[in-house]
């Protein structure tokens, strides 16, 4: 199975994944890393044929940034699409494209906590756990069917760093039991709710 992954930043996700798929744990490829940052670290974690980047700043509307990108996906021939610490919105045409294979991995126990700055929110909060979710993409922000999620606590004296460090150590083998499941045929989104082998 084929897997394109969309990321902004680090890429530590999605080094999570290449390391699986190296280490014979996840029987997958990753097709092309697509970034709306040319110049963010995630990229640099694939060989350059692999690599889309373009700066949303250099277009005139959101809607033209996204149908290109889409394009350059749908190039690809992907079975599954991952964002990956992907940082931009995703407009309408993008995710309808490709709906139904579409995840993404957030950091917070949704419906908890949508959007930016999680950690900070989660400790504002005062939430005595916090978390990652998977969860099928869907027009509205990080509010599609949840896959799975991975919980810790929130400790005494914790900062937003502390949390955020917690919560990533927990996303990364997250993410990859929720792709093993996705290109194993086994995961599905119908009735806009995540099915486990059609149950
Ligand atoms: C992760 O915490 C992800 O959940 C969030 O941004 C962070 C990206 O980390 N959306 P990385 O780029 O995968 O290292």
């Amino acid at each position: 199975p084929r897997i394109a992954v969309l990321a902004s930043g680090r890429g530590s996700n999605l080094q999570a994944i290449l390391d699986a798929i190296a280490d014979g744990k996840l029987d997958a490829e990753v097709v092309g890393v697509f970034s709306d940052k040319p110049d963010c670290e995630a990229l640099l974690r694939v060989p350059e044929a692999k690599r889309w980047s373009r700066d949303a700043a250099d277009y005139a509307t959101r809607a033209d940034f996204d149908a290109d990108l889409a394009d350059a996906v749908a190039a690809a021939h992907p079975d599954w699409i991952v964002c990956a610490g992907y940082m931009r919105i995703l407009g309408d045409g993008f995710v309808a494209r490709f709906a139904g294979r579409t995840l993404n991995i957030h950091p917070s126990l949704l419906p908890k906590h949508r959007g930016l700055r999680t950690h900070a929110r989660a400790l504002k909060a005062g939430d005595v756990e916090h978390g990652a979710s998977v969860h099928f993409v869907v027009p509205e922000l990080d509010a599609g069917a949840v896959v799975a999620q991975a919980v810790v606590p929130v400790l005494e004296g914790d900062s937003a760093d502390d949390l955020a460090q917690r919560v990533l150590a927990r996303e990364h083998p997250l993410l990859l039991a929720t792709l093993r499941l996705a290109v194993a045929g086994r995961l599905a989104e119908r009735d806009g709710r995540a099915w486990l082998d059609g149950h």
